[in-house]
């Protein structure tokens, strides 16, 4: 079976991070996100993936240069412009000739899905779409659906103002289609698979959900890619673990690493202490420094304090200084 993953939005909310590598490309557990993602598609039965690229195309050829993660074979379809959720998923699977049942992905999902679940419940229920469902505490930052008995969608409403969702019920970004569900999307057109594409679905009572209390977390912002990295190191993940340290990783051997991943190429020096944190590839923690609930992909001065903050490629925290709650260098 094939599958779009879209992977073409700017990862606004997790500036300055996608300043230098776009979001599916950040790492969790020391692998980039679409990496992980992919596996999850391929237990689930998935062979081919084509990766909806809106921008920006190098740094996913650079990571595959041989156009296979692991058993999968990618193919990339990048958009002239930007085309919003359902043009960038008519473009993908026009360039990849998708013609049969296919698989939609949201390139910023973590969840231990059984995709072949899905997939054997979308047929199950003679639907054209199908999508997974994740109940929430507060489903206002989402699609929220109203779903009926028989697995009916009959109202989907993106985004709702905080009071007025139908449910606890949301869009958790990994949908099964029917290739009919194309034609419903112009070419080239700039379109909205949640604000558009499901209306239509909804009109027409073709939309279907299947509701799963698997892990989780859509990583596209700061504190819920934090959250997405640190649940390697338990046993939250059915399928996923991942070691602390990296073993190219440099720490003193008196610095207190707690609750964090340290990523390729680090250095940790003598006397930090780095708790509930990310330290991306390269990032540097200077003598004594303090990093807390931090992501960090630059410089931590000595005798810095660092408090639920990003760190950008370009970033550098003054020696000594302290930076809470801050974006660094704060995105223009
Ligand atoms: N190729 C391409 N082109 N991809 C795009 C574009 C585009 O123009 N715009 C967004 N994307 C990709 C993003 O990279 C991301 O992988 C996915 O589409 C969803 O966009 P987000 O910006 O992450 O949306 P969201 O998190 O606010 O909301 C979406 O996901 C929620 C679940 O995580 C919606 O689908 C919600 O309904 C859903 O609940
Ligand atoms: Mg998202």
């Amino acid at each position: 079976m094939r599958a779009v993953v879209l992977v073409g939005g700017f990862g606004t909310r997790l500036r300055p991070l996608t300043q230098s590598v776009p979001k599916p490309m950040l790492p969790i557990g020391h692998r980039p996100m679409i990496a992980r993602l992919v596996d999850r598609l391929a237990r689930g039965g998935v062979t081919e993936v084509v990766l909806a690229l809106g921008f920006r195309p190098e740094p996913f050829i650079e990571a595959f240069p041989d156009g296979r993660c692991g058993e999968v074979e990618l193919t990339y379809a990048v958009e002239p412009e930007p085309l919003d959720t359902a043009g960038a998923i008519r473009f993908a699977a026009d360039a990849a000739g998708i013609d049969d049942t296919f698989v939609v992905a949201n390139g910023d999902v973590m969840t231990d899905l059984d995709v072949a679940a899905l997939v054997a419940a979308h047929r199950g229920f003679g639907a054209e779409a199908t999508l997974h469902l994740i109940g929430v505490d507060d489903p206002s930052a989402f699609g929220v659906v109203d779903l009926s008995e028989d697995g009916r969608i009959s109202a989907f409403v993106e985004k709702p103002t905080p009071g007025t969702e139908p449910s606890n019920l949301i869009n958790a970004g990994t949908y099964v289609f029917e290739p009919s569900v194309l034609d419903r999307i112009v070419p080239g057109a700039k379109v909205s698979v949640e604000r558009d594409t499901f209306q239509h679905l909804v009109g027409d009572g073709t939309l279907y959900g299947m509701a799963t209390d698997d892990y989780w977390i859509d990583a596209g912002r700061p504190e819920l890619y934090r959250a997405a990295n640190l649940d390697l190191l338990s046993d939250a993940r059915r399928f996923d673990r991942c070691e602390a340290v990296s073993p190219s990783a440099t720490v003193a051997p008196d610095a207190t690493v707690r609750n964090s991943i340290i990523g390729d190429h680090v250095v940790v020096a003598a006397g930090a202490t780095v708790v509930d944190s990310v330290l991306l590839p390269h990032a540097r923690i200077g003598g004594r420094a303090v990093v807390e609930r931090s992501l960090v992909m630059g410089v931590v001065g000595a005798d810095a304090r660092l408090t639920d903050s990003m760190v950008g490629a370009d970033g550098i925290v003054d020696d000594g200084s302290v930076a809470v709650g801050m974006a660094i260098p704060e995105p223009s």
